[in-house]
């Protein structure tokens, strides 16, 4: 599924545009995909603010900075969009063929969808394209029209082109359905921990059923080290960064892993009051910078009282030689998974 797509065969080049971070995956589809270049650089700080890009010019140096380094030429580069203007949401509309759904599922939208629907860019997936009941599942994804604007002009100013403008939740869950194939069946949650933002996406059965966004990421604990115990950034980074855990850390780590804790019982609770098949969360992934916080994936664990793991967006994807040249596997490794499921995509 994308809301907007474009584009050729051979290989992707998936862009994931963080507030701390931009990173970048390559992965060539000429065989089984196999990636095969990555690249990551930091974002200055407050360039990007709450999923706003306040600063384009200096947003679109660093994108260009990114793909030099990585020694990419290529202009076509596939993009998400996410946040509180994206909505993902399951629906049940009369059976009929995709190629007639559209105008239906457009109409069906304007019910679900909180904004006027002819600011939305609009895609839908047909969950249960072979059942026979009168009804069928189908879920649906709207975006706010000026926030795909947004990331094409700012790629633009990049001097790039979007072949596919993805869906935050969808990337991380292509990626993810690659690596774990265990996990699709069920409800699983994957939790995306980044500097600003916490996504929490909840998959019964391998479908991505909700999306939910919590203002919450390596920035806070960052910015508590620095107020509480007077750390200058850069200590307070080499800690979050780590790889041991400190009573100074763990305090933080406890609160805030309170907080991520939080948003999954109540997007399970949402989850299962709009489900009845829904059970309860079984097992839990975590992905991006702040699943590396030492000390976090377990407190998450003891405190939820299911499974918490680390999850690895190379767990089963083939791996180039050479496609970590200059970085290390394990500490940006975690950081990838966006935008390898980004790069996961075959544009057509
Ligand atoms: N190897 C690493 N290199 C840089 N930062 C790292 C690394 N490992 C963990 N971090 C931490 O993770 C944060 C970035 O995580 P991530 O890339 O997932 O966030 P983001 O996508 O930029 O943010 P958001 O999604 O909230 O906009 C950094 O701010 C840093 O604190
Ligand atoms: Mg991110």
């Amino acid at each position: 599924m994308a809301l907007f797509g474009l584009g050729k065969k051979g290989k992707t080049v998936g862009l994931d545009i963080g507030s701390g971070l931009l990173k970048l995956a390559v992965i060539d589809h000429a065989g089984e995909p196999e990636l095969s270049k990555v690249a990551v650089a930091p974002v200055l700080p407050d360039a990007i603010v709450e999923g706003e890009i306040m600063d384009p010019g200096v947003v679109a140096d660093a994108i260009k900075g990114v793909l030099d380094s990585a020694g990419i030429k290529q202009k076509r580069v596939v993009v998400a969009v996410g946040g509180r203007d994206v909505i993902v949401k399951k629906i049940q509309v009369d059976r009929m063929k995709a190629s007639d759904a559209y105008e239906v599922v457009r109409w069906e939208a304007q019910q679900h969808v909180p904004f006027d629907i002819e600011g939305v860019e609009l895609d839908f997936q047909i969950l249960d394209p072979d059942g026979e009941g009168v009804q069928m599942e189908v879920l649906l994804v709207a975006a706010k029209r000026e926030l795909v604007a947004n990331k094409l002009a700012l790629l633009e100013e990049a001097g790039l082109e979007a072949s596919i403008v993805d869906v935050d939740a969808f990337a991380l869950h292509n990626a993810f359905e690659v690596n774990y194939p265990d996990a699709m069946h069920g409800v699983a949650a994957l939790i995306n921990i980044g500097n600003e933002v916490t996504n929490v996406n909840l998959l019964q059965d391998g479908v991505p059923l909700l999306a939910r966004d919590i203002s919450l990421g390596t920035k806070k604990i960052r910015e508590d080290l620095q107020r509480e115990h007077g750390l200058s950034a850069d200590e307070a980074e080499k800690l979050v960064q780590g790889f041991e855990r400190t009573d100074q850390l763990d305090a933080y780590v406890q609160t805030r892993a309170e907080e991520i804790a939080v948003g999954v019982e109540r997007a399970a609770a949402f989850l299962q009051s709009a489900s009845r098949e829904a059970g309860s969360v079984q097992k839990v992934y975590c992905c991006g910078g702040g699943a590396r916080i030492p000390g976090l994936t377990q407190t998450l664990e003891d405190r939820l009282r299911v499974s918490v793991e680390a999850a690895n967006p190379m767990q089963r994807l083939r791996v180039a030689e050479g496609a970590f040249d200059g970085f290390n596997v394990d500490e940006v490794g975690p950081l990838l998974m966006l935008s390898v499921g980004l790069a996961l995509r075959r544009p057509n």
